[in-house]
């Protein structure tokens, strides 16, 4: 006897794909006006913190709900450099790694693998969240840059307590100390990376976390989920776009046959935010001053064409450019390859998922939503001989 329920529009009734709007936790950690295009960390707004603050600064702004003293800010800087030495065996994991194989991939395995040079009996005490919290910090873009150094055959480049996050990224991936400009552009984009209220992998980060998993696991998770082009991959995939359009002339043709195609234009559209994402007016910023010393590029006019063209046709559906899509313009001028963009953008958000994760377990309860069954009920076993 079959008796399947076909799913009636009153039987899905409270199903919210992709939970839109559903509230998952209570935080204090970022705030979001998408109508207004405001975001906050712990009440500072992004352009001043953009302006006046530096990487360290805010991981410490996220994690701890306060600006660090002077000496705070110090020590913490100290305790990052002395971190950033990845053990030995961890190097020979990253080494046996395919290098044909997508940096954001060897960032997850790696952080999974870090994990396991770090076992703590007890991570939900906040001392060794917070201890991990440093660790991981740390050794995230030394994971990246290792790897980007082994992929591409190049000699390893140690690190150097005397640089912070941002130009000692720079400076492991090139094997050149970076120019000031290089490494305060470097330091903002990680600034307007390190968190956004409930993402998809900062969700997920909530989710694996909740299980008291260890905070290594967490990352690791949550940058798996990082990866995808509706989520951070999608930074990648804007400057391939961008790449499409032989240049700003053709922009008006390639974008109708798009739209007429019903295909996405990548780098736009937000699910929080109705005008354009404050991040990507600071990246647009940044790149035009990039280009007042190194000069312009093409895939530049084509971008500011997009936008201008996007806002046209769709500006009133509330569809904008997002925080990928200058980031990758950025990037590039810097000399960073494409696929290095989302872990870099994982560089930065291992700050949010981290501060999360803290919050998440001061009032803890495990994630066990619901479901809407409409599959089949006492279906009789058919033997095997007489399924053909
Ligand atoms: C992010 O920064 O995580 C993205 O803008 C995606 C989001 O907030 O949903």
């Amino acid at each position: 006897m079959t008796t399947t329920t076909p799913p009636t529009s009153d039987s899905t009734k409270g199903y919210v794909p992709g939970l839109a709007g559903i509230p998952a936790a209570i935080s204090s950690i970022s705030y979001i006006d998408g109508n207004l295009g405001i975001l906050e960390y712990r009440g500072y707004r992004i352009e001043t913190l953009a302006a006046k603050s530096n990487f360290e600064e805010v991981c410490w702004l996220l994690m701890k709900g306060h600006m660090p003293t002077r000496m705070q800010l110090e020590s913490f800087r100290a305790h990052l450099a002395k971190h950033r030495q990845l053990p030995e065996r961890m190097v020979k994991i990253l080494e046996a790694m395919p290098g044909a194989g997508h940096p954001m991939a060897a960032l997850q395995a790696g952080l999974a693998a870090l994990g396991m040079f770090n076992q703590k009996p007890d991570f939900r005490h906040p001392d060794e969240v917070e201890e991990a919290w440093v660790r991981i910090l740390a050794a995230t873009p030394v994971i990246i840059a290792t790897f980007e150094r082994m992929r591409t055959g190049k000699d390893l480049v140690a690190p150097d307590p005397e640089l912070n996050t941002a130009a000692n990224f720079l400076w492991m991936i090139t094997g050149q100390k970076p120019d000031e400009f290089a490494a305060h552009v470097m330091d903002v984009a990680l600034i307007l990376h390190a968190d956004h209220e409930m993402n998809a992998s900062t969700f997920a980060a909530r989710v694996v976390g909740a299980t008291e998993a260890d905070p290594y696991t967490v990352c690791s998770s949550a940058i798996g989920a990082l990866t995808g082009p509706l989520h951070g991959g999608a930074n990648e995939e804007v400057l391939n776009q961008l790449r499409e359009i032989p240049g700003p002339e053709h922009v008006v043709t390639w974008l109708d046959a798009k739209l007429a195609a019903k295909a996405k234009i990548m780098g736009f559209g937000h699910r929080v935010y109705k005008v354009k994402d404050p991040r990507s007016s600071i990246l647009q910023g940044l790149a035009t001053q990039l280009f007042a010393k190194l000069g312009s590029t093409p895939l530049y006019d084509t971008a500011v064409e997009l936008e201008k063209e996007m806002a046209k046709r769709v500006g009133t559906k509330g569809i904008a450019p997002n925080v990928d899509f200058y980031s990758g313009i950025v990037y590039s001028k810097l000399g960073i390859q494409t696929d290095l963009f989302t872990p870099l953008f994982g560089i930065s958000r291992v700050a949010g998922y981290l501060a999360h994760l803290r919050e998440q377990m001061q009032d803890n309860k495990l994630f066990r939503p619901g479901q809407i069954y409409v599959g089949a009920h006492e279906l009789e076993y058919p033997e095997l001989r007489t399924r053909g």
